[in-house]
């Protein structure tokens, strides 16, 4: 089947690539993850301590763990130029339906991967990030407050949250991951790439993805390993001060950049609305986008002009909300 396989040659070719590099980048997760497992320690007496260990002591762990930050950070990103990448080239009409729906699934998989970590360290930030993160969900109607009370295991943030948060990252999320990339990545193989709607009819070029289009993504890798240890050396992941229940909270704290535009919203969203409160409001909004991420190829399902630049005004549209929400939530 691999062997078979080929990937369309056009104008929108480098968009192939996206997915093999979140693929990579989620590889690159998993061996520096096991790395640091060997000396993390699960608890609110032990963690941040094990991590100082890992930064000064342990042979080339400091490097280790500044690659499994930047690399997150940079698999975020890269999974949402895929993803958006995929939405403008209508990679979801049928019969690409699940490959498009196991995706979203792995979009808010690799968000709780990123929320977990962050606490792990047991630093000042990450405390108070996943107070107000885990408040923020806590303040939905009816589900948020049992929500809450599982995210942080009791009314507060502390070492069984740390716990709890742990399993999630190192047990939960990698096994429904792996499942995931294993259906998404199966299916991607059973239907070939996708060509854009507008070229069909047309004649495409093609490339056999093994071995051409796969020495390609090779480089691709290399190069993301070369930026990777760049950006590991030269900007070495910070520690800060360990996490202290009773200090007051960092003035101006914001959480990871992934999560600006979602907070920022929640901050210049009015009070009330309607007499309804603005933050609930704003929080229900994100989960119908979420929903409507879901139905999307569902909904969409074949090429026409008047649609397609309603859905091509729409991804716009949210690609800018996006970007300036989170330049706005950085710079202010
Ligand atoms: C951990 C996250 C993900 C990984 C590792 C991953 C991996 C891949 C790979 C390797 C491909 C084939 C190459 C390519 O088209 O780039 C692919 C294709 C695809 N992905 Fe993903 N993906 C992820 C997340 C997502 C998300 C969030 C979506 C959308 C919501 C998505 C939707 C799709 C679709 C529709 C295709 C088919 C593209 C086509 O046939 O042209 N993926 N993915």
């Amino acid at each position: 089947m691999v062997k078979k396989k080929e990937v369309p040659l056009h104008r929108h070719s480098i968009w192939y690539y996206f997915g093999g590099m979140t693929l990579f980048l989620f590889t690159v997760q998993v061996v520096t993850g096991i790395l640091l497992l060997l000396y993390y320690r699960p608890s609110s007496e032990n963690a941040f301590e094990s991590v100082q260990f890992i930064i000064t002591e342990v042979k080339f762990g400091w490097l280790i763990r500044s690659i499994h930050s930047w690399s997150a950070n940079l698999m975020i990103a890269t999974l949402f130029i895929h993803m958006f990448s995929v939405f403008f080239l209508r990679a979801y009409y049928p019969p690409r339906e699940i490959t498009w729906l196991s995706g979203v699934f792995l979009l808010f998989i690799v968000i709780c991967f990123g929320f977990s970590g962050y606490l792990l360290p047991w630093n000042k930030l990450a405390f108070f990030a996943t107070k107000v993160g885990t408040e923020i969900a806590g303040v939905v109607p009816v589900v948020g407050r049992p929500i809450l009370r599982f995210l942080r295991g009791g009314d507060d943030v502390t070492g069984a949250t740390l716990t709890r948060f742990f399993g999630f990252h190192v047990a939960v999320l990698p096994a429904t991951a792996t499942v995931f990339i294993a259906v998404h990545v199966l299916l991607v193989q059973m239907h070939g790439m996708s060509v854009p709607p507008k070229l069909l009819g047309q004649p495409v070029k093609k490339m056999k993805f093994v071995p051409n289009f796969l020495l390609r993504d090779l480089i691709g890798w290399i190069l993301a390993i070369g930026v990777l240890a760049a950006l590991a050396a030269l900007f070495p992941w910070e520690l800060g001060e360990k996490a202290d229940a009773f200090a007051s909270a960092p003035a101006g704290i914001k959480p990871e950049w992934y999560f600006l535009f979602m907070f920022q919203t929640l901050k210049l969203i009015p009070a009330k609305i309607m007499g309804f409160d603005g933050e609930v409001l704003g929080i229900m909004a994100f989960n119908v986008v979420a929903v409507l991420l879901f139905i999307v190829p569902f909904v969409d399902r074949s090429d026409n002009r008047r649609r397609r630049l309603i859905f091509n005004l729409l991804g716009v549209l949210a690609l800018l909300y996006i970007v300036v929400l989170t330049i706005v939530g950085y710079v202010t």
